[in-house]
């Protein structure tokens, strides 16, 4: 089987951190996003995977290639000369996604993290006979994304409606599709959108399915929402009963730290951590839900919550970071600072504390 993600955009709402590394290669839990992914096609015997991308192919598949081989699996890139969309890509990869098989193909929004139960999909789409099948999950907020409304029994959808304006359901796409080959006869190469102009005629002629998502499911596309994604990420791991989850009597709830990170005496850390490689903490620091990516240090008793720290930062002595504070690549917070809510770009120097969310350049 062969699938296609989506990785196009510029992920402007996560930055700083996509002015270093194009949006699927930011690491979530200490692993790139897209290799989430990867991985968990892999599982289900997919043995191609094509990256729809706009925009720096060759980092991405420099990065990639390390993995092709660890992963055994082949990756390619289908790139665009102009952004063509969610749909647009498919056309542009059509001669990659289709062979004699005739079998269904995967496609994914890049930047979706779940448990991704692609098993449980190829069952349902082998079940209904339709076109197509998505994945949906319930949300409190449904206007920000694709809504779906579709008969509870059999799962056919009745509509398909991007970004409603007005309360259609709660029921949302949560960005993994299954496509018979024969979609690809609906999409033209041109700038498509497949949730506005394909999915609705799919819909309208009934032949579009969709499964409800087992497990927790999360868009981590700007930084709240990563940071809520990874208390639902280590939940899932806790769940599991995963050897991942680090232990200790310094540890709080559910944490991860990679094995090369060193950590001092007297810290507490979690719940809802995740800490990079080659990251040292300092004796007596707090962290609570939060993102130290690789290489950072956090020097003695600093206090670090709701926050990410970016690729080898460092935040000074009694630092106090909080309420969405995001630093970029290499960004060095001074001793005794407080940042509630800063988002700082790469390499500054802050040498005076953020009272009030606002962007540091
Ligand atoms: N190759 C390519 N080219 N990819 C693109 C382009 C493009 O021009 N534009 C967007 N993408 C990719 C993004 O990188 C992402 O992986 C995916 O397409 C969806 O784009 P987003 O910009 O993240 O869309 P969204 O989050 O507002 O909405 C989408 O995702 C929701 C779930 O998170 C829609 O699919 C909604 O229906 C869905 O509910
Ligand atoms: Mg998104």
């Amino acid at each position: 089987m062969k699938a296609l993600i989506l990785v196009g955009g510029f992920g402007t709402r996560l930055r700083p951190l996509t002015l270093s590394v194009p949006k699927p290669l930011v690491e979530f839990a200490n692993k790139p996003m897209i290799l989430h992914q990867i991985e968990a096609l892999k599982a289900v015997g997919v043995t191609e995977v094509v990256l729809a991308i706009n925009y720096q192919p060759e980092v991405m598949l420099n990065f990639l290639k390390e993995f092709e081989a660890s992963l055994g699996i082949k990756i390619t890139c289908s790139q665009e000369t102009e952004p063509l969309g969610t749909a647009g890509p498919l056309a542009l990869a059509r001669d990659k996604l289709i062979d004699d098989s005739g079998e269904p193909f995967f496609v994914l929004n890049s930047d979706v993290i779940s448990e991704y139960p692609f098993k449980e999909m190829i069952q349902f789409h082998k079940s209904h006979g339709g076109e197509a099948s998505l994945m949906v999950t319930k949300v409190d907020e449904p206007s920000k994304y694709g809504v779906v409304v579709m008969e509870e029994s059999t799962g056919q959808v009745e509509r398909f409606v991007e970004k409603p304006k007005l309360f259609v359901g709660n029921k949302i796409n949560a960005g993994f599709y299954l496509l018979n080959p024969s979609v690809l006869d609906r999409i033209q190469l041109r700038p498509t959108s497949i949730e506005k102009e394909v999915f609705p005629k799919i819909a309208a002629e009934k032949k579009l399915y969709a499964m409800v998502l087992p497990g927790f499911w999360m868009d981590i596309g700007q930084p709240r929402d990563y940071i809520t994604g990874l208390r639902l990420y280590l939940d899932s791991l806790k769940k599991h009963s995963s050897p991942k989850l680090a232990s200790g009597p310094h540890i709080v709830g559910n944490v991860i730290v990679d094995e090369s990170a060193k950590i001092g005496e007297g810290c507490l850390i979690g719940p809802d951590v995740a800490i990079g490689s080659g990251c040292v903490i300092e004796s007596g620091v707090r962290l609570s839900r939060c993102t130290v990516m690789r290489g950072v240090r956090i020097k003695k008793h600093a206090c670090i919550s709701g926050s990410i720290i970016g690729w080898h930062s460092t935040v000074g002595q009694w630092a106090r970071v909080e309420n969405m504070t995001i630093l970029g690549e290499d960004v060095h917070v001074c001793d005794e600072i407080y940042s509630n809510g800063g988002v700082v770009l790469p390499h500054k120097e802050i040498k005076s504390s953020i009272l009030k969310p606002e962007i540091v350049m």
